[in-house]
């Protein structure tokens, strides 16, 4: 018995609906980039599971890089003060970009990264997030390919923490409040 279970008061997406829904994406991918060889950012640390399946639901060649942001320090709530903690290593001008993120709650961070991107010249990009809040943006902000939608509640698991723990659950589940209040 995983003793982090007794932290989450439900489980939301489980191993099979996650990757079920990680294969769909990765066919669209496959067939929207076709004879061509996207780069696909991770953002971490949270993107870091996702992004490890969704390559390998892809079926045409890619490259793939890293950019580390925090945004959050170990509250649960969006400072929306964005830092990068690690650039990425690939030259993006004129390529196709993939940003992969986790969770778009307030959309500060995801409107951050895509500003920061589009400063490289890459010649088009996307975003692919595993899970949307809608209830929680504060900015109007677009994304291309999402996973799942989820209430305005504190979601752990499948690379997502909370003071840098439940990343390794591997499903995505409510952390229980009283452990965050
Ligand atoms: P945003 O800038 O408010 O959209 O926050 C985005 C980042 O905050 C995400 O990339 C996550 O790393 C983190 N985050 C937002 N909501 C949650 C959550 O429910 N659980 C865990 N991390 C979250
Ligand atoms: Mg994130």
């Amino acid at each position: 018995m995983n003793q982090m279970n007794c932290d989450i008061s439900a489980v939301l997406f489980d191993e099979y609906r996650i990757q079920t829904r990680i294969r769909e994406i990765g066919l669209e991918i496959s067939n929207e980039y076709q004879d061509r060889k996207p780069i696909l950012i991770g953002i971490l640390k949270g993107g870091f599971i996702f992004l490890a399946d969704l390559v390998r639901s892809i079926s045409i060649p890619v490259e793939v890089d890293f950019l580390a942001i925090s945004s959050y320090g170990a509250g649960t709530s969006s400072s929306g003060v964005v830092k990068i903690r690690k650039d990425i290593d690939l030259d993006i001008s004129g390529r196709d970009v993939i940003v992969v993120e986790d969770i778009v709650d307030s959309g500060l961070s995801l409107q951050y990264i895509k500003d920061y991107l589009w400063q490289h010249k890459p010649s088009s990009l996307r975003t692919c997030v595993l899970l949307d809040k809608p209830e929680a943006h504060k900015i109007e902000v677009h994304f291309d390919y999402v996973g799942f939608e989820v209430q305005n509640e504190f979601v752990v698991g499948y690379g997502l923490d909370f003071a840098e723990t439940y990343r390794n659950l591997p499903y995505i589940g409510i952390l229980k409040e009283e452990l965050y209040q």
